[in-house]
């Protein structure tokens, strides 16, 4: 993304409304924890380092957040926090300011920080890192103890599900080569293109995403179709929903090609299945379910 676009894309998320009423803790979890602690350097600076680079410098602060640099030797690269939005990062910046007062640096701890991250057991779970084929700007979702997700907020699509455990961020975290986490178990399920774009035209722009009981609901536009992407898991066994709400809905039908594999289930109550295509009326479009059973 070249820097003019970058600051469009920053204005945009700063119109969003989820951008409203930013919480700076909850979005600090949700988007740092994973790499910044309170007192001690694991994959990024501690607060206690940040606050005494930023102290009184919230401008630096988000400028940083939107477009990191490339700083320490022997660390990753730290992805870009574009999409919290700049409402959003001040928030964070407050938290953090707040949140630093009177701790002190302790040296860093030896071993995987991470095996004791909420990421291990927590469930549902959402995570900002880089992922095996998907755009920079991925999310992994661990929906439950089986089956997990990833995100793609740059395209703005669902690329892949998998079985088994979630990710493994060390060999990344540690900066070894690794670009990229490694997906533990396989992947099941793998989508080439988005069931909306073949019909909606327009640019699609992300707005961002908000969590209910730790599940998450992606928010974009295409053209001037307003989506809202919510993920859960399957009300059975392994497998995840997909529900969409369009405003407008399409006005064409909205169509999925279910792979040739008959172990794959993909099902919709609002829509029908005819050989390998399940098909949402056009006047089912407004809001609709998709049903993914993996094996
Ligand atoms: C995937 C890991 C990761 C995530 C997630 C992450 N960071 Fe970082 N962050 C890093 C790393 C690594 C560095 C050090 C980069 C370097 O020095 O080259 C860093 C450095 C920083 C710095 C110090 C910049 C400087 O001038 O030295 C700030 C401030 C910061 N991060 C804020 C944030 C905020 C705020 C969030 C969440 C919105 C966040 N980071 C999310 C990994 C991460």
């Amino acid at each position: 993304m070249n820097l003019r676009l970058g600051i469009l894309a920053t204005i945009l998320l700063q119109l969003s409304p989820l951008a409203a009423a930013p919480d700076g803790e909850a979005l600090f979890k949700l988007n740092c924890s994973a790499c910044h602690m309170l007192d001690q350097m694991v994959v990024g600076p501690s607060l206690v380092e940040i606050r005494t680079l930023y102290n009184k410098k919230p401008d630096d602060f988000i400028k940083w957040c939107n477009k990191p640099g490339k700083k320490r030797p022997n660390v990753i690269e730290m992805p870009s926090m574009v999409h919290v939005g700049n409402e959003g990062l001040r928030a964070i910046y407050h938290y953090i300011m707040k949140a630093s007062v009177g701790a002190k640096e302790k040296k860093q701890e030896k071993g995987d920080p991470f095996l004791a991250s909420p990421s291990h057991t927590t469930r549902p779970y959402v995570q900002r890192i880089f992922m095996p084929n998907a755009g920079p700007a991925a999310i992994a979702v661990a929906l439950d103890q089986q089956t997990s997700l990833c995100w793609d907020a740059g395209e703005c699509r669902f690329r892949y599900a998998w079985t088994g455990g979630f990710i493994d961020g060390f060999p990344y975290w540690q900066g070894n080569g690794s670009k990229v986490a490694t997906i533990k178990g396989s992947i099941a399920y793998q989508q080439e293109e988005s069931p909306l774009t073949a019909v909606l035209k327009g640019d699609v722009k992300f707005q961002g995403y908000s969590l209910t009981n730790g599940l998450p609901t992606f928010r974009y536009s295409i053209g001037t179709t307003s989506v809202a992407e919510r993920f859960s898991p399957a009300k059975s066994g392994k497998g995840f929903q997909q529900t969409f709400t369009l405003s407008p809905a399409s006005s064409s039908p909205i169509t999925i090609t279910i792979p040739a594999e008959n172990w794959l289930s993909i099902t919709s109550e609002q829509g029908s299945v005819q050989g390998h295509v399940l098909t949402i009326p056009a006047a089912s479009t407004a809001n609709f379910t998709i049903n993914f059973q993996l094996p």
